[in-house]
């Protein structure tokens, strides 16, 4: 058995468009995160960061540069990239090491800036993460790609694009909540109707907007946590799946293989089941896709996501909360944080941070995010200690 690993810390920039450089804002997030735990840097034994494109921002090897900044060019830290996963991926390896007692204290850091290089730039950008020889290299940049599984979603299941529009209108509430959300607007079903088409049936609001930031958490051991004395968070289920890395690979594109599969290890690994969780931060980056997410995590049978969306079962109030922080629709999705805001997310609802936006009572959550159309995904579960 793993032993057991904490959040002890998490820190986080305001998600958007940011004027800062990308190591300004990795080090914003990384210091509220070394703040929050009550550690000082040199209690880090390694750094794991996860970005996309600092390339674009002139810096890769971003690791080693955030550990000199932080005052402790001495600890060894390791860059990873998986796409819209690298945060959950990245986590993964950072949680795999505490777990397994190479270290008793770790940063984990996820940052992106690429707001700079514009619409047309990043989705040219992004479409890299694609499996480009068949997809973005063909025209298929993400818009386009989760346009035909909402389309084959649609025709299988009945369901409309009401009920895709359902899913922003929630997010966005959420969202006004989050004072760190980068799309902070009420919107109504007609809006979303109303709004550009971008690739038929996504519309603006079905789709999550291009964002930076930074978000970063300290994972330690329970010898370590114990001596804090501060609020805490176990992790206590972890999971990774792949799918095929193309669309057109997969034998029905109204699930995401890697998804379940990841989540099948998670709960597997918490002892527990999707009734038992309380709220769920999943990947929303098109509306189509938190309705895939919600039934390939276990929430809903297949084909009923959408009918559980449409009787507000998803709502803060409902059944299962998803989302609470507003989701890559509102709080934002700058690729190589999201995962790591996710969790962010569920440390502030545990421990009183999440002012005005508290899940009541919620002790277990689950967190899920994945790479591109679900090549590569990773779950986790957490629970919130006393
Ligand atoms: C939807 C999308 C095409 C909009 O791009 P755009 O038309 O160039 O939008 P702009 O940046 O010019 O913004 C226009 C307005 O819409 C808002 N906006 C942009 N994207 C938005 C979104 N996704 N949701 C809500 N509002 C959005 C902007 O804030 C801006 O509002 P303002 O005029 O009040 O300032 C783009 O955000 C997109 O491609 N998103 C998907 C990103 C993606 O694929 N991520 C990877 C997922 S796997």
């Amino acid at each position: 058995m793993p032993n057991k690993v904490f959040v002890l810390g998490a820190g986080s920039t305001r998600y958007g468009r940011l004027n800062e450089g990308i190591i300004e804002i990795a080090m914003n997030a990384s210091t509220d995160a070394i703040e929050s735990a009550g550690i000082r840097p040199k209690d880090i034994e390694a750094g794991y960061i996860s970005n996309v494109f600092g390339v674009s921002d002139r810096q890769v090897h971003m690791a080693p540069v955030i550990m000199s900044n932080l005052g402790i060019p001495e600890v060894p830290g390791l860059s990873i990239e998986s796409a819209c996963g690298s945060g959950s991926i990245m986590f993964r390896e950072a949680f795999a090491n505490v777990a397994a007692g190479f270290y008793d204290c770790v940063l984990a850091t996820g940052v992106e800036k690429i707001t700079h290089t514009g619409t047309i730039q990043s989705t040219t950008l992004f479409s890299y993460c694609s499996d480009f020889f068949y997809e973005g290299g063909n025209g298929a940049s993400f818009p386009g790609l989760f346009a035909s599984i909402a389309r084959a979603y649609m025709a299988r299941y009945k369901a409309n694009e009401e009920d895709l529009a359902r899913v922003a209108v929630k997010n966005h509430e959420n969202g006004m909540l989050n004072p760190k959300s980068h799309v902070r607007k009420k919107i109504t079903v007609d809006d979303v109707l109303q709004s550009p088409v971008v690739a038929s049936p996504l519309k603006l609001y079905d789709c999550c907007p291009f964002s930076d930031g930074a978000s970063a958490v300290i994972l330690c051991s329970a010898d370590f946590a114990k001596k804090s004395g501060r609020p805490l968070v176990e992790v206590v289920g972890s999971g990774r799946g792949a799918s095929p890395a193309a669309v057109q690979g997969r034998e029905d594109i109204t699930t995401i293989p890697s998804s379940v599969a990841a989540a099948n290890q998670a709960y597997k690994m918490a002892g527990v089941t999707p009734k038992d969780i309380d709220f769920a931060e999943v990947h929303d980056c098109f509306t189509i896709a938190e309705i895939i997410d919600i039934e390939d995590l276990g929430f809903f049978k297949k084909g009923e996501g959408a009918y559980a969306v449409r009787e507000g079962a998803t709502s803060r109030s409902g059944e299962i909360p998803i989302n609470p922080s507003g989701g890559l629709k509102s709080k934002g999705h700058p690729i190589g944080a999201t995962g790591i805001g996710q969790v962010v997310e569920v440390f502030e609802q545990f421990t009183g941070k999440a002012d005005g936006r508290v899940i009541k009572d919620a002790e277990l959550a689950l967190t899920h995010n994945f790479g591109a159309t679900g090549a590569s995904s990773a779950v986790h579960i957490f629970k919130k200690v006393n």
